[in-house]
């Protein structure tokens, strides 16, 4: 038997993790500050958005969600983030459609774009090739390339980071550089307190592990956090290969409350992402609704982000729920990285069109 606890074992956690999810979160940081210098090409045509449109799906579209949470704060347009086939019937001339796929080969997104184009939206992409990055260079759209060879929901610094850098050249500014550069210091100290050489008994994404370990995870977040919160539901799915739910409060005060005084609430385990801007009325929400779950929940967390800026609270948020999804992968003794069953739907739908 190891002498070491489950997570710091290092001969355990290599032989789960063997397509390196892992390493690629360690670099996470670095992939975000070398993600910032990525531009489109050719350039962006000066417009004027009136609607701004993420497309993506999984992975992908998770940089359209923090868009989406930014935009609260700074953006005039209305943004959409469209997860599906096909576009919304709100978009047209006016509209910028940024199209994001990861692989460059998620029919839905392109499916997307060439409605957009269609409909006279301008549209550019995000994706490390594929087919994508194929009708992008015939249509001559403003394409970013990222690097290709990671898990498209461990690339989101690729994702997400160049989308910003679109955007600012269409006119529309989602952060400061002071907050940008916050944001990366604050990944960079993450990187170093949350990897498998820091041992458990002080590293916060390990210990939370251990803590949902045996339970369903259900993330709460607030109007800001709530991306962070669904996040997290996505990647305990792909990482650790669980079911996990995300809700948002105030909203989940008016139905999901009453769910948890069912017997089964005693193998759920609450989260709450807090933000350190929320006023008081927020706050109190948090603890009166905390106090109620506690009495029937198998557990229930509380999880501040860092930073000032809200850039560096997301990032904080989604980083630190990567490594706590990771490690429960590690703990439920599967491989974090792969997610065969994405990749079986994808294929038997492919083999379903094939004559
Ligand atoms: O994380 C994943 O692997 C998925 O959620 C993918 O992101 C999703 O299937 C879409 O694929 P892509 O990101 O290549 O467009």
């Amino acid at each position: 038997m190891s002498a070491h606890p489950p997570l710091d074992d290092p001969d355990r956690l290599s032989s789960l993790d063997r397509h390196g999810a892992g390493r690629i979160l360690i670099a996470f940081p670095s992939q975000c500050r070398e993600a910032l210098a990525l531009t489109a090409s050719p350039p962006l045509p000066p417009l004027a958005v009136r609607h701004l449109v993420v497309a993506g799906m999984g992975g992908s579209a998770v940089g359209g969600d923090l868009v989406a949470a930014l935009a609260r704060d700074w953006l005039p347009v209305p943004v959409t983030v469209w997860r599906g086939y096909g576009a919304p019937a709100s978009l047209g001339p006016g509209t910028l459609l940024v199209a994001v796929s990861y692989s460059g080969t998620t029919e839905e997104t392109i499916s997307t774009l060439e409605a957009a184009l269609r409909r006279g939206a301008t549209g550019a992409v995000v994706t490390s090739g594929g087919a994508l990055a194929t009708l992008a260079r015939e249509r001559g759209l403003p394409l970013v390339r990222v690097p290709a060879g990671l898990f498209p929901r461990l690339a989101l610094g690729y994702l997400f980071f160049p989308l910003l850098g679109v955007l600012e050249s269409a006119g529309l500014r989602l952060t400061r550089q002071w907050e940008r550069d916050e944001a990366l210091r604050v990944l960079e100290v993450m990187g170093a307190e949350l990897g498998p050489e820091r041992p458990e008994a002080q590293n916060e994404a390990k210990r939370l592990a251990l803590s949902l370990n045996g339970r369903i995870p259900v993330i709460y977040g607030s109007v800001l956090t709530e991306v962070a919160a669904y996040r997290w539901k996505t990647e305990v799915e792909e990482n650790a290969k669980l079911l996990a739910f995300h809700g948002r409060l105030p909203e989940a005060d008016h139905n999901e409350v009453e769910g948890w005084r069912d017997p089964l609430a005693a193998g759920f385990h609450a989260v709450f992402l807090r933000d350190p801007e929320e006023d008081e009325v927020a706050g109190s929400r948090v603890r009166v609704t905390g106090e109620l779950i506690r009495a029937h929940a198998g557990g229930v967390t509380e999880v501040w982000p860092r930073g000032q800026g809200r850039l560096a609270q997301l990032f904080s948020l989604i980083y630190l729920g990567d490594w706590v999804s990771y490690y429960l992968g590690l703990l439920r003794g599967v491989d974090p990285g792969p997610v065969p069953v994405i990749e079986e739907v994808k294929r038997r739908l492919r083999e379903g069109k094939s004559p």
